[in-house]
């Protein structure tokens, strides 16, 4: 049985403005924002308030996020890695934040500067001071299926990172597929793992990349599961500065699709999206990778 309703947690403005070659200019990122909203987005995470010299691009979260957040009926969640960046974003109001670990120690060296269990030292206190603000907490976990430099990653080793992530405080699980190898069957033996080590299916969201052409596939077996998160970005971009390899996110306008076909409500207008994203093409210079997008807007 398919869920009735998806709630998508769109990624675009952090996943995807992340790993643009120049920084897009502040005004057109909060109109980004702003015009998701007007689509229907409902939850639009907006920015990372990581080291701005690991990730330029982001660098100005502060400018942005009150350009943003009085959005009427939208959650922002923002990225933060550390205590100082908490602070940064409490600082300024948000409600929601997400920390990031990863399932491979070969990707926590590179996008963290920590081993695994290290970063998870470093969220510990941030889980529980955001806990205490009542501020909702996501946990990230990249790496899920396969990394660039160690190859397939074992359920068993994701499970313990995820129980972790879970065990700190966090509110929910998204499940990342930073690179876009998964396949169906490994999304689910992943997700029944997971349930049988205590995380159950409604705290967890699912994050495709489409590398392989494999996102839509992926989701869909994660519905079929009982998943109703779905990490998507408008127009298909993203993908992760550290990891070599990483392309862009499932498109929202691809997953709008396909769920409105299988009569699955999102809120979200797909003509008003879709327009969102030829207009960013055109602010970032080249056509969106969505063959929704492309097909729609007959480019
Ligand atoms: P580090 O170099 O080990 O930092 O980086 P540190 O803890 O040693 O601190 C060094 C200096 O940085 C200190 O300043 C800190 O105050 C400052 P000093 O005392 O030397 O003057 N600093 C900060 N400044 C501002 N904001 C902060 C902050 N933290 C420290 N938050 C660190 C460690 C975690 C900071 C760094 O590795 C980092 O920022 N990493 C972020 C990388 C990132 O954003 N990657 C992309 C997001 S993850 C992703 O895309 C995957 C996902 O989409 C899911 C999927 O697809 O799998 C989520
Ligand atoms: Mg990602």
């Amino acid at each position: 049985d398919l869920p009735a309703r998806v709630r998508i947690h769109e990624v675009g403005a952090r996943d995807g403005l992340q790993n643009e070659k120049t920084v897009v200019p502040v005004e057109v990122k909060a109109e980004f924002i702003h015009r998701l909203a007007e689509a229907g987005l409902t939850t639009i995470e907006a920015t990372s308030f990581v080291h701005p010299k690991w990730v330029p691009q982001l660098a100005d979260a502060e400018q942005l996020f009150p350009m943003v957040q009085d959005i009427k009926g939208v959650a922002l969640p923002v990225l933060v890695p550390n205590e100082r960046g908490l602070d940064r974003a409490l600082a300024l109001g948000a409600r929601r934040i997400a920390v990031f670990a990863s399932a491979t120690e070969s990707f926590a060296k590179a996008n963290l500067n920590r081993t695994v269990d290290e970063a998870l030292a470093m969220f510990a206190p941030v889980v529980a001071k955001a806990r205490a603000d009542k501020v909702h907490v996501r946990g990230y976990l990249s790496m899920c299926f396969g990394d660039p430099w160690e190859g397939a990653v074992p359920v068993a080793q994701v499970v313990r990172v995820a129980k972790a992530l879970m065990d700190l405080g966090c509110d929910e699980l998204s499940l990342g597929d930073t690179i876009g190898v998964a396949t169906p069957g490994h999304v689910q033996t992943l997700l029944a793992s997971l349930n049988e080590a205590g995380v159950p299916t409604s705290s967890i969201g699912v994050h495709f990349h489409d590398t392989y052409g494999q996102a839509l596939s992926n989701t869909l077996a994660a519905l079929q599961h009982g998943v109703t998160t779905v990490d998507a970005s408008a127009g298909g971009l993203g993908g992760c500065p550290y990891a070599k390899s990483a392309t862009g996110n499932l498109a929202t306008e691809d997953l709008v699709w396909m769920l409105e076909g299988l009569g699955i409500d999102t809120g979200v207008d797909l003509g008003r999206l879709t327009a969102t994203s030829v207009w960013l093409a055109s602010e970032l210079g080249r056509p969106s990778p969505s063959r929704t997008v492309r097909a729609l807007s007959h480019q």
